[in-house]
């Protein structure tokens, strides 16, 4: 069925969670292997551990650049940026903080929860690349701290982003989510607003997610790299 709505579609938005780069290398946060199950999450990427945990938080966040720098985006990202030069689909709302579909060729690409590619002061806002942190200098130049430009736990989310998300959401006519498990607000909310806009709401996640009750369409148990190339070759 997403296949015949791709080709139908007038204006097709896409919302990508971690199991969109698992692919790539990085593991996600709620699967077995994930992030949050070897650590809690709010106990360490959260702005009290920047405050009061600083030397765990540093740890965990150079960690991930490290890991982060060291795998690239998949076939499955650059297909999304092939179609979105095709006319095939409109925008990208990601909750990930790798940068991989803009780093695959997409343009428009709404970053949810900020960007693990840069770092900035907490104090002057000054941006670095995320180089500071593979070289565990994490003081700018005015002595304030540097720290990951993502969104911690306990922030609120970029206004600008929420925004344009919900625009993005509003306009779809068919909203596609690959590989988030939809447990975390306010990300979740936007399939829920494309669904209330009359679009068609298609969920490719390995595992159930939050919202299946809510999909026309769900899709578990398939890796998305493998989907998307399937996909691709059958617009042949
Ligand atoms: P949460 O589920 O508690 O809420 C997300 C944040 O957005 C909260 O600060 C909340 O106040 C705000 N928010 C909720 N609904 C909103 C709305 N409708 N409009 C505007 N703001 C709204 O999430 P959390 O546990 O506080 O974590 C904050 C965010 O940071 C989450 O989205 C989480 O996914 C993200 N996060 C990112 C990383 C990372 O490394 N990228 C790590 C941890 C958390
Ligand atoms: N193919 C299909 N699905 C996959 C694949 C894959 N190759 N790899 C993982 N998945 C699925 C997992 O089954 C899991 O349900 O992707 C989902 C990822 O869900 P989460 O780990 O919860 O990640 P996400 O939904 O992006 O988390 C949202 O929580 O902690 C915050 O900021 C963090 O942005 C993140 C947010």
């Amino acid at each position: 069925m997403l296949l015949e709505k791709l080709k139908e579609s007038n204006y097709t938005v896409v919302l990508t969670g971690a199991g969109m780069s698992t692919e790539s290398g990085l593991p996600d946060f709620r699967s077995s292997g994930g992030l949050w199950a070897k650590e809690d999450p709010s106990a360490i990427a959260s702005t009290d551990a920047l405050n009061r945990n600083v030397e765990k938080f540093f740890e965990f966040y150079r960690h991930r650049v490290i890991g982060l720098q060291s795998c690239k985006p998949h076939g499955g990202h650059e297909i999304l940026a092939k179609w979105e030069r095709e006319g095939l689909i409109q925008s990208i709302i990601t909750q990930n903080v790798d940068g991989f579909h803009q780093e695959a060729g997409s343009k428009n690409v709404v970053e949810l929860h900020g960007t693990l590619q840069k770092v900035h002061c907490q104090s002057c806002g000054k941006e670095y690349n995320n180089d500071k942190y593979v070289n565990e200098q994490y003081q700018c130049e005015c002595g304030g701290k540097l720290r990951p430009s993502v969104v911690l736990f306990g922030e609120m989310l970029p206004e600008e982003a929420l925004l344009k998300a919900a625009e993005e959401s509003e306009k779809a006519d068919l909203f596609i989510v690959f590989g988030s498990s939809l447990t975390v607000t306010p990300a979740n909310q936007f399939p829920l607003i494309a669904k209330q806009n009359g679009a068609h709401l298609t969920i490719v996640n390995m595992e159930p997610t939050e919202l299946d009750l809510y999909a026309d369409e769900t899709v578990h148990g398939r890796k998305i790299g493998e989907i998307l190339k399937e996909l691709h070759v059958s617009l042949r």
